[in-house]
Order: structure tokens, then C-alpha cells, then sequence
């Protein structure tokens, strides 16, 4: 007769947990073909280790299972016990339902099983994403989840013949702010499941680990955020990599001597001091190479200065740097990933609060390049301090650039939280972030840079350019981003706006509620993809 195995069933919200338990401290499990036994209450209580294994759906049989490699491994270990468990406990585990399973093995108290969904998947020419790594992300951070809640503290993960997504899905799916709180979520390590792919997982440990620290520049509260305190942590950052990087934190002196009028009429109302930081990562071996020019709205806070924004969600506006957080934290990814290709970072980082010195609607200020700009709402600054940026980003003749803002809510009302809006002069710039975008999950789409929309903010009564669009919010992201071409002359400039994808409520499942932290994932496999590109 074979040994009872202990199942619970988590599919239906229940966790049959009291049962369970003491089921388990009178039971000796018996650990498969080995012969060993062990007394699966002592492992139970000395190690909270934990397997997360993915399960595939058979294609064209209704209730077939199709264990992944590590799975099939860890099945054979245990003589057929887990299909035979997966079989007993419930219908077969559709894509993104998970099962737990106690005390089947001696090493793993805990074992969760995670569906994948079909092999076949891939890459899905209406989705503009593959499939297949979606359903790994999302897998491998329900399996983890599962354990955290678990109090499990290590976490063997199934690389599910994608290694790095697996990576990113349980890197992404264990991230949780909770720095500020007393009570904090479970720290959860995690390794991959056997040594085959482990540089894979690496990747995608770096990946994630990318994406979460432009989730907690974006999630910390604004006055642990301030314009000082985000150049320093990204300095810190890139301690690490100090053979490759410069830093430049510029100083509001060095912002006057630029003639940076534009940054200069937002950060005015602010009693915090603006900082231009810029990053130099060198990582080709040809140090003349041109780099590519990554520039990020690093509004700290965007109170909506004079135009004051109501009071309802006006805290969402800590994250209103999620452009600088996501384009330094690419940076630092680069340089942990020892990307050889070079990469220039600016982020003009200020404050736009209202006070008796701050820009009033009406007034009218100089940019860099000598344009003058009517600020008829003092809440559309992001394309105020990026105007001064991409001036100055060009002196450095840049292969391509791109701005990566949270710029408008005209772009959540058109995309919603589906993808990072992008604007661009150059369909080749478009095909590789769109390339990169179906690798990451992180999506993209195309959106319009008709003359049009030009015409609306050049028709200005006191200046040459007017900071809102003339049909007020008709367009509104499509206005701003005409706004931003005209400090644009070179060939290969994207504008992403990623407002609507700023924060996540429960879209994307392989991220918890909180700032995003997107696109980075898009940005750093879209620089990667320009290694071999002259
Ligand atoms: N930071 C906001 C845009 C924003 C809105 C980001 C919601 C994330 C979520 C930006 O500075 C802003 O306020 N834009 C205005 C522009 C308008 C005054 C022309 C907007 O979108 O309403
Ligand atoms: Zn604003
Ligand atoms: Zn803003």
C-alpha cells in the first residue's frame, strides 16, 4: 500500500488548514523511491522551505496534465505521488490556479503547483506579448506568494524552460513597500529549482530587481523622496559599478548657468532644491561610441503648483518621478548586467509647489534653446523641466533618445494601464521598443505626432509656445508630446508616456497594488537590443 499523501486544496479560497496540520504531526511520510522516511511534522517545524512547480495543460485532452521538466523530475523522485496528487485533488489546474501540497517531501514541506496554461502559446499577435512568459511571470509569483503567506522563507522555483521569467515573476510578484510599516510582509529568498538555466534566472533576477527599485523610489512618500534624496540613493546604486558610471548631481547654480528657464519657472515654488542628475554609463568597448540618451520627468512632487490639483489622490503625485525612477533604475540594470553599450541619463528632479515665488499662470518663461513659453497651467510642468532636458541631452549627439514621463492623464484615459504610450519620430526607434515590449509583458503602443496637434500649442498669445493645448484637454497627450518635439532635432527621439501605467491595481498579477515601476523591464531589454546595432 502506498503512503497517504496530504493535499489542500486552495482552488476554492479554502485552506483546510487545522485539519491538516494535525494530520500531519501523527503522520510519517514515507519519501518515495529513495526509501528514507522522515516525520514530516519535525521538517514542517525546523525548515520553511518551499517548491513552486508549474503544471502545463495538455493540449487537445480535456484533463491531461503536462509536468514541466522539474516538475516530471520531482515527480519521478516520489515514485508518481504529485500527478497522482494533482489527479485526486481537483480538476486539472488551469493557467494561474495553484494547489499546495504538505509533507510529500522531505525537503520541501510545502509544495506549490501552478498552472501554466497551454505549451502552445508563444507569442500572440493581438496581444502584443508572449503568452507563454506572461503565464510563467504570473505563475511563479502566485506559487511564491502562496508560500510567503505561508511563512516559507526559501523558495525553490521551477524555471518552467524560461528561467528568467520565472526570475521576474518571483522577484516582481515578492515586492512589497513595506519599509515603513512595523509589521512587515515574510522575507522570502528564492533560488532556482536544480542549476540547469541559472544564467537565465539570473537575468531575470536583475530584471526584477530593476523594476522594483523604480517601484520604491515611486512608492516612498514624498519627503523621504526629495530631489537630494533620489540622486543619492541612485548614486548608491551605482556604487557598485563606479568603474563604468559618472554621476553628476547638478546644483540649481549650474541649472542658472545652463539657462534652463523652463525647469527653473517649476522648482521656484518649492523650498526643496532642484537637482540635475546625470548619469554617464560606459559600457562599450569603444568609449566614443554614441550612446543612447534616456531622460525622465522627476517631478518629486507634483502638487499642480498655482493650478493646484484637487486634494482627492493628490498623494499618487509622489510617483510623478516614475520617468527618472524608471530610466536611472535601466541604468543601474545596465550596469549590473555589464551591458557593452553606452547610456547617458538625465533627470531634472524638482518639486511644483504653489507659494508666493512660484510661476503664476500667465507668466512666461525662457527655455534653454531661447523659446519662449507661455505657462498657462502651472500643472503641466512635466513638459516644462523635459523641454530643458532634451536641450541639453542633444549636446551629446545621442544615437537615439527617449523621454520616459509621466506626463498626462489624457494618456490614461486613452490606454489605460494596457500600455506605455509612445510617441516617436522614427519608425526604426518604434519597431525596437516595440520589439523589446513583446519580450518584457511591459507593452507599448504608437500614438500620433500629427502637425495638428502642433498647431494647438504653437498658437500662443504672448509666446512662441503655449504649455497647454488650445481645445484645453482635447488630446491632451497628443498636445503635450507636440509640445515636447519642438525641443527635439534630432532623427531618432521617443517620447513614452507612462501615466497610465504608473501605478497597478490588480492588472498586472504578477504585481502587488502600488506604483509600478513600469517600463523598465521595456527599457533595459530595449537598450540590450541595441548592443549589435552599430
Ligand atoms: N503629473 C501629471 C500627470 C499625471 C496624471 C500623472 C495622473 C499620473 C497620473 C501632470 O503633470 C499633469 O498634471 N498634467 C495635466 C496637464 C493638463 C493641465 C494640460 C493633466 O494631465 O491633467
Ligand atoms: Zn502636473
Ligand atoms: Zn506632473
Amino acid at each position: 500500500m502506498r503512503p497517504l499523501n496530504l493535499c489542500i486544496n486552495i482552488c476554492s479560497g479554502f485552506i483546510y488548514e487545522q485539519q491538516i496540520t494535525m494530520l500531519l504531526l501523527r503522520r510519517t511520510v514515507q519519501a518515495g523511491k529513495h526509501g528514507r522516511s522522515f516525520s514530516a511534522s519535525q521538517t514542517l517545524l525546523s525548515e520553511r522551505k518551499g517548491l513552486v512547480l508549474g503544471v502545463f495543460e495538455k493540449e487537445g485532452e480535456e484533463g491531461g496534465l503536462h509536468l514541466t521538466e522539474a516538475a516530471a523530475g520531482f515527480d519521478q523522485t516520489l515514485s508518481g505521488k504529485l500527478s497522482e496528487l494533482l489527479k485526486i485533488s481537483g480538476p486539472t489546474l488551469k493557467q494561474g490556479k495553484s494547489r499546495i501540497f504538505y509533507g510529500i517531501h522531505k525537503d520541501f514541506p510545502c509544495v506549490a503547483v501552478v498552472g501554466l496554461g497551454k505549451t502552445t502559446a508563444g507569442v500572440c499577435g493581438s496581444e502584443n506579448w508572449d503568452t507563454s512568459k506572461e503565464n510563467v511571470r504570473q505563475a511563479m509569483s502566485a506559487g511564491c506568494r502562496l508560500l510567503q503567506d505561508l511563512e516559507v522563507k526559501h523558495v525553490e522555483v521551477d524555471g518552467c524552460g524560461d528561467a528568467q521569467s520565472a526570475a521576474e515573476g518571483a522577484g516582481l510578484g515578492l515586492f512589497q513597500y513595506d519599509q515603513l510599516k512595523s509589521k512587515k510582509k515574510n522575507k522570502v529568498t528564492t533560488q532556482l529549482h536544480g542549476s540547469a538555466d541559472s544564467a537565465d534566472w539570473q537575468k531575470g533576477v536583475t530584471y526584477a530587481e530593476g523594476q522594483n527599485l523604480a517601484r520604491m523610489l515611486m512608492e516612498a512618500p514624498a519627503n523621504h523622496i526629495t530631489p537630494t534624496a533620489f540622486a543619492n540613493t541612485i548614486e548608491e546604486k551605482l556604487a557598485p559599478h563606479a568603474e563604468r558610471v559618472t554621476i553628476h548631481k547638478r546644483s540649481q547654480a549650474w541649472i542658472e548657468q545652463q539657462q534652463m528657464g523652463a525647469f527653473l519657472s517649476v522648482s521656484r515654488g518649492s523650498e526643496e532644491p532642484p537637482v540635475f542628475l546625470e548619469l554617464h554609463y560606459n559600457g562599450s568597448p569603444d568609449s566614443k561610441q554614441a550612446p543612447l540618451l534616456l531622460v525622465g520627468k522627476g517631478i518629486t512632487f507634483d502638487s499642480g503648483g498655482i493650478s493646484l490639483k484637487p486634494s482627492p489622490s493628490m498623494d499618487a503625485m509622489r510617483a510623478d518621478m516614475g520617468g527618472a525612477a524608471t530610466v536611472c533604475a535601466s541604468i543601474v540594470t545596465a550596469a549590473a548586467l555589464k551591458l557593452p553599450i553606452n547610456i547617458i541619463g538625465l533627470a531634472p528632479l524638482c518639486e511644483n509647489m504653489p507659494s508666493g515665488k512660484a510661476t503664476k499662470p500667465g507668466d512666461v518663461v525662457v527655455a534653454k534653446n531661447g523659446k519662449t513659453i507661455q505657462v498657462d497651467n502651472t500643472d503641466a510642468e512635466g513638459r516644462l523641466v523635459l523641454a530643458d532636458a532634451l536641450c541639453y541631452g542633444h549636446t551629446f549627439n545621442p544615437r537615439a533618445i527617449v523621454n520616459v514621463a509621466t506626463l498626462t492623464g489624457a494618456i490614461d484615459v486613452a490606454l489605460g494601464s494596457a500600455a506605455t504610450g509612445v510617441f516617436t519620430n522614427s519608425d526604426w526607434l518604434w519597431e525596437q521598443l516595440q520589439k523589446a515590449s513583446v519580450m518584457t509583458g511591459d507593452r507599448v503602443w504608437r500614438m500620433p505626432l500629427f502637425q495638428h496637434y502642433t498647431r494647438q500649442v504653437t498658437d500662443c498669445q504672448l509666446a512662441d509656445l503655449n504649455n497647454v493645448g488650445k481645445y484645453s484637454r482635447s488630446g491632451g497627450a497628443c498636445t503635450a508630446a507636440a509640445f515636447l518635439r519642438e525641443f527635439v532635432t534630432a532623427p531618432h527621439w521617443a517620447h513614452l508616456d507612462i501615466a497610465g501605467v504608473m501605478s497597478n491595481k490588480d492588472e498586472v498579477p504578477y504585481l502587488r497594488k502600488g506604483m509600478s515601476g513600469r517600463p523598465t523591464r521595456t527599457l533595459v531589454e530595449f537598450a540590450a537590443g541595441l548592443v549589435h546595432k552599430g
